[in-house]
């Protein structure tokens, strides 16, 4: 089963009306989806997934909440094009990132350091890369990369080179004989801080659906889709996302800042959005889902009238 995380806190942050559109981007078990259904029956909600299995289940859960809505099966990264198409401008737009608890518990998908499976990690299942692609035929300087820069792993090195020097003896087919790897090319002290495989497994995972990149493009072309007093909330899970969109929020929400000392800021350089939160769940979601203890959101809105007093309030901070 999957919680959703900070369900509340984002429900209350779109600051939905009954008529509002919304585009959930990570539809995933329709946790907040359904939520979201529930609060405007007379508006629309666009959602976004790649993996059909989760679809499957979100569909009894929306269908319970109305009818008022579209399912998009595809990555989000094609959300400016799909809400072209429909010709959409959204009064809010969701992202809750990562994977769901399903598609971690279900060992099959290949994405678990606990439970043996073939090497996959894919979310949509219909794309070409693979955890085991990436394993077996990265050439070491790249497995080293993506282990430093996509699970800030100290020990990328050590565990890439394992990984190259196991392959001239045989494939690594399974999740734990991955594990296994990693764990004895890590020094027994490193083994007692939590499991010694995970930021390895986050790093192939997020190469495997290019995370970082699909996350980045779709927020930058979300900010142009929303509607004036509109809002974009964003789950993380890690730094490197929560970086990522912290900075973009800044640069949208910022005067450039050799324009600073101007009297009166020319209108082309005003910023059009405002950083309206960042928080993280109550002490008693964590107790409740200790998967929510890394989660952030973020929360951003398009100002609806960059005049005279929204410069003036800014230039004043
Ligand atoms: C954390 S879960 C979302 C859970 C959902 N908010 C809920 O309450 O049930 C993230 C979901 O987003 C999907 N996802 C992640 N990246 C995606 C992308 N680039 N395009 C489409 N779906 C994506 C995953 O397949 C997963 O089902």
């Amino acid at each position: 089963m999957h919680i959703s995380v900070l369900l509340e806190e984002a429900i209350r942050y779109l600051n939905l009306r009954k008529d509002s559109i919304v585009v959930d981007a990570t539809l995933g078990y329709g946790g907040h989806s359904s939520h979201i259904l529930s609060k405007i029956p007379e508006g629309y909600l666009y959602a976004f997934e790649q993996d059909k299995e989760a679809i499957k289940h979100a569909l009894d859960k929306l269908k319970a909440c109305g009818d008022n809505y579209e399912i998009i099966n595809t990555n989000f990264v094609n959300i400016q094009k799909e809400l072209d198409k429909r010709n959409v401008q959204a009064d809010g737009i969701l992202f809750d990132l990562g994977v769901s608890s399903p598609q971690l518990d279900n060992a099959e998908r290949g994405f678990s350091f606990h439970q043996d499976a073939k090497l996959d990690m894919r979310m949509d299942r219909d794309s070409a890369l693979t955890a085991y692609e990436v394993v077996n035929t990265y050439a070491y300087e790249d497995l080293k990369r993506i282990l430093y820069k996509y699970g800030e792993e100290k020990y990328a090195s050590s565990i890439a080179k394992a990984i190259i020097q196991y392959r001239l003896t045989k494939k690594i087919d399974s999740t734990l004989e991955l594990a296994e790897i990693i764990k004895n090319s890590v020094p027994e002290k490193y083994r007692k801080k939590g499991h010694p495989a995970r930021k390895s497994f986050q790093a192939i995972r997020i190469e495997v659906n290019h995370e970082l990149e699909v996350f980045e493009k779709a927020l930058k072309d979300s900010l142009e889709l929303l509607k004036p007093g509109g809002r974009i909330c964003v789950i993380t899970f890690h730094s490197l996302e929560d970086r990522l969109c912290k900075k973009i929020f800044n640069e949208v929400s910022s005067i450039p800042h050799e324009l600073r000392k101007l009297p009166v800021i020319p209108e082309a350089y005003r910023p059009k959005f405002k950083v309206i939160a960042s928080i993280t769940p109550s002490k008693e979601e964590i107790k409740n889902n200790p998967r929510s203890r890394s989660a952030r959101m973020r929360v951003i809105e398009r100002i609806d009238n960059y005049g005279k007093k929204e410069n003036e309030k800014i230039k004043n901070n």
